[in-house]
């Protein structure tokens, strides 16, 4: 695997492949790999010719209180591990590469980056679409893969790459758990033991509301409360929000029905902000739903 710190040499390789009409696959990520991140990987060896990682802690999508300064650095370990999955080129520029003296232009995703985590994280989508619009146009990858763990970051950057006529196609993939359910996150490792057990109330809730789901409790403020109360019965957790929200607008909705909808959760176990989602979509057969952890 071939590592790459400069944009002039990434856009030079990118060139190349093209020319040589190689499909490539495009895997953004801020690094402390895991398997959900290793995922997208495979994911992206079955569809192209051409996998290209990159490992960008990207300082613009961190507020000023939040954990930048403490976020995990695994670097070696991660080389190891996409080098393992068959990633071709690592690009992992320094922030004076990507955000040089004199940075002044950000894109806003507008209403969808407002609510939800960007109402709890101010900026933190302006960041996050500003970087990702930066690595499509070095990288300029055929497919982008991205997890269904961070809903509303995946739909936010569909909405910037159809809006400015991108051409990269995102690839949404499933969220990878560990065997007691608790999704896997970079950030799970600042949970202590006990906070670590207690982190698995976000899917035990999300399972609470996939089985009442599916014996018709379809009123939104019904399973909310299902599922705040859950939450409530674990002392080291609290919730920032539960939300049930239809899964285009991420606007609330009273009623999970015809449309593709979300049970969101964001939930501080101790000083750690946990997220997590269940998505629910209505199946080809009449009246029935499909939900997915
Ligand atoms: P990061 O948190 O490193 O995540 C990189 C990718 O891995 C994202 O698409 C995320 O949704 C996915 N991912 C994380 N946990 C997952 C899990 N348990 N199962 C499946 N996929 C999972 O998200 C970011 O970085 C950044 O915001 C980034 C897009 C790289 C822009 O800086």
């Amino acid at each position: 695997m071939e590592i790459i710190r400069t944009i002039s040499w990434m856009k030079e390789t990118v060139r190349q492949a093209r020319a040589e009409n190689h499909v490539i696959g495009f895997i953004p990520t801020m690094g402390a790999l895991h398997e959900g991140h290793i995922s997208l990987i495979r994911r992206a060896k079955a569809d192209c010719s051409r996998v290209y990682a990159s490992i960008f802690l990207n300082p613009a999508q961190f507020g000023p209180n939040e954990d930048l300064s403490k976020y995990p650095r695994t670097f070696e370990k991660d080389v190891e591990q996409l080098s393992a999955a068959g990633v071709d080129v690592l690009f992992a520029p320094d922030a004076s590469e990507i955000y040089p003296p004199g940075f002044h232009t950000y894109i806003t995703v507008e209403g969808l980056s407002e609510k939800l985590e960007g109402k709890s994280r101010p900026g933190h989508f302006r960041g996050v679409a500003t970087v990702v619009l930066k690595l499509f146009e070095i990288v300029q990858p055929h497919f982008a893969y991205f997890g269904r763990k961070d809903a509303q970051q995946v739909r936010i950057l569909q909405q910037m790459a159809h809006d400015l006529n991108l051409n990269v196609e995102i690839v949404v993939c499933p969220i990878v758990r560990e065997p007691d359910g608790l999704a896997l996150s970079s950030r799970n490792t600042y949970l202590s033991s006990d906070e670590r057990h207690a982190a698995t109330a976000l899917h035990r809730a999300l399972q609470e509301a996939q089985r009442a789901i599916s014996t018709g409790t379809l009123d939104a403020f019904q399973l909310q409360t299902i599922v705040s109360g859950l939450l409530s019965n674990e002392p080291l957790a609290r919730a920032d929000y539960v939300e049930i929200v239809d899964a285009e607008t991420f606007e609330p909705v009273a009623r999970i029905g015809a449309r593709p909808a979300y049970v969101l959760l964001a939930v501080c176990v101790g000083k750690t902000r946990l997220i997590d989602n269940l998505l629910i979509e209505p199946a080809s057969a009449e009246n029935s739903l499909i939900c997915s952890l």
